[in-house]
Formats: C-alpha cells, sequence, structure tokens
C-alpha cells in the first residue's frame, strides 16, 4: 500500500547518490546535489505550506527550510520537525543556542513529538500552540506519524489561518520511509548525483514486496547542472493491493 487520503498531499524529496544514499555512512556529509538542484529545491518549497524533517536531519543540519536565493518574497512555508522518543527535547537541554535558531527568522516550527513526562522547561521554550503532542504508544510508528499529521492540519488551520494543503517532506531516510510506509505520500521528487559513496545507512528503506507494490508513475525527468531530477506521482492503493497486503 503506497497512500492514505484526507490529509495535505504530501511530496517526498532527497538527494541521493547512483547507489541510492542520502548521506555518507560516517554522518559528515551535508550537500549530495550540486548548486543548480539546490536552488530548485527552494522554489519547490515556496509551492509548499510547511516542509517537514525529522529530528535526527534538524539536530544534524539545523537546517532553515525557508525559500532563499531565488528573488522569493512570498509567504515563508512552516519548519516542521517530527520527534516522537524526544531527541528534541533532550538536546535543547544541552545544547541551548539551538532555541535561538528554533525562533530566529520568519519562519513558525512546529514540533511534532510525545507526551513527554517532566517537559516544563521544553514548553516554556516553546511556542505552546506549535508543540503537537500525541501519545507514542505502542512503539507504533505509523499510527502515531498519522496522528500527529491529522492534528497538525488541525492546529495549522487555526494558528495560519489557512489550510495545509501541501506539505514537502525533505528527510532525512527514515523520515522518508515511514511516510512510504505508512501510505502518506502523493508524489517523488528524486534527484539523482553522479557519485557513488557506499556504505549502508541513510538509504530509503521498506519491507515491500514486489508482488504488493504498483510502479510509480513518471512525471517527468530533468537535468539540473550535474544532477538527474526525477518526478513521480504515487498511484493510489487498489483494492487488489489493498487486499494483498493483509
Ligand atoms: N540527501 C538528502 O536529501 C537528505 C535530506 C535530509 C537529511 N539527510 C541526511 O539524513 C541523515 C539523518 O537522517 P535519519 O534517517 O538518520 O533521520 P531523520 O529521518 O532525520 O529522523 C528520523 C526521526 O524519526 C524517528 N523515527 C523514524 N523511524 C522511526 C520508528 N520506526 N520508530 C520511532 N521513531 C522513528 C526518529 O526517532 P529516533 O531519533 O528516536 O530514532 C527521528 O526522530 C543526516 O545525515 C542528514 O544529513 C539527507
Amino acid at each position: 500500500m503506497y497512500r492514505c487520503d484526507s490529509l495535505p498531499e504530501v511530496t517526498l524529496k532527497w538527494a541521493q547518490t547512483l547507489d541510492g544514499q542520502l548521506a555518507d555512512d560516517n554522518n559528515q556529509s551535508q550537500w549530495i546535489s550540486g548548486l543548480e538542484e539546490r536552488r530548485y529545491t527552494h522554489q519547490l518549497r515556496s509551492n509548499h505550506q510547511a516542509i517537514l524533517v525529522g529530528a535526527q536531519t534538524f539536530l544534524k543540519d539545523q537546517c532553515q527550510l525557508t525559500v532563499r536565493d531565488i528573488g522569493y518574497d512570498g509567504p515563508q512555508p512552516a519548519r516542521i520537525i517530527i520527534d516522537p522518543r524526544g531527541r528534541i527535547a533532550q538536546a535543547l537541554r544541552q545544547h541551548p543556542h539551538l532555541i535561538i535558531d528554533l525562533h530566529s527568522g520568519p519562519r513558525r516550527t512546529y514540533l511534532l513529538t510525545d507526551i513527554l513526562e517532566d517537559t516544563e522547561d521544553i514548553e516554556n521554550m516553546f511556542d505552546p500552540e506549535k508543540l503537537i503532542r500525541i501519545n507514542y504508544r505502542f512503539n507504533d510508528f505509523n499510527q502515531w506519524l498519522k496522528g500527529s499529521l491529522r492534528q497538525l492540519s488541525r492546529t495549522f488551520e487555526i494558528t495560519e489561518h489557512r489550510r495545509l494543503l501541501h506539505l514537502m517532506v525533505e528527510g532525512g531516510p527514515a523520515t522518508l520511509s515511514e511516510f512510504l510506509k505508512a501510505g502518506l505520500a502523493h508524489r517523488l521528487e528524486i534527484a539523482i548525483s553522479p557519485l557513488i559513496l557506499g556504505g549502508q545507512r541513510h538509504r530509503v528503506y521498506t519491507d515491500f514486496l514486489l508482488h504488493n507494490v504498483d510502479r510509480f508513475e513518471i512525471e517527468s525527468k530533468e537535468q539540473l547542472g550535474v544532477d538527474i531530477l526525477l518526478r513521480y506521482r504515487i498511484p493510489p492503493a487498489t483494492p487488489t493491493k489493498q487486499a494483498a497486503t493483509i
């Protein structure tokens, strides 16, 4: 199964090497793709109301997720960080400079996290309206993700005075994989960079089997500098395929 409806339209966007790595194994890499492709990413962000990353990506890259360097002066997308196990809360205590990052600039940051105990200090650090807490019960990440996105959509409408129609997920690989596995993604934009890194970590991973999945529908392909950008639409799950996964 690939997707379910009644949630924002989700585009998964990432850059990978020819051998499918989104980062090198020692976690030192920052940019996989070249300048033109990165400029395009900013363009793509401007078409989305919110950009989401996983906690590990935020903590490693401290990514702003704003639209910049392309002469854009429209509304900035909100920044969404998912953090079911409370990594950000821990990190904010240890590295208070991250708090400045969370509050600075034109962006609004929403944190999707668990109902953690002993978080009074975090609540004071964070805009409570943008702290979305869903119980991460039974280690069921799929259910947690869906519940969190539903709550985010409701909250977003109240705080931003507009609907969250288009959400872009920019990584890392664990987060992208979970969106695919949960059937929450509608489109893929994948930049292939002319590199082979080797390694095994930082890859998009699902446990699908060939007879249970539909092929993605290619929308377009384009060369951006040294990189090739592939755009795909993810077909809605058909009843046959859904039944096959039960
Ligand atoms: N090439 C690209 O396009 C690109 C884009 C973005 C990031 N990156 C790179 O990707 C790396 C980080 O990616 P990452 O995959 O390590 O992490 P990530 O996707 O940034 O963060 C994953 C988050 O989701 C949680 N999570 C994921 N699966 C889970 C599960 N089954 N159960 C519970 N929680 C789950 C993780 O919890 P825990 O923290 O508790 O595990 C963590 O909070 C960095 O090196 C970054 O530079 C590359």
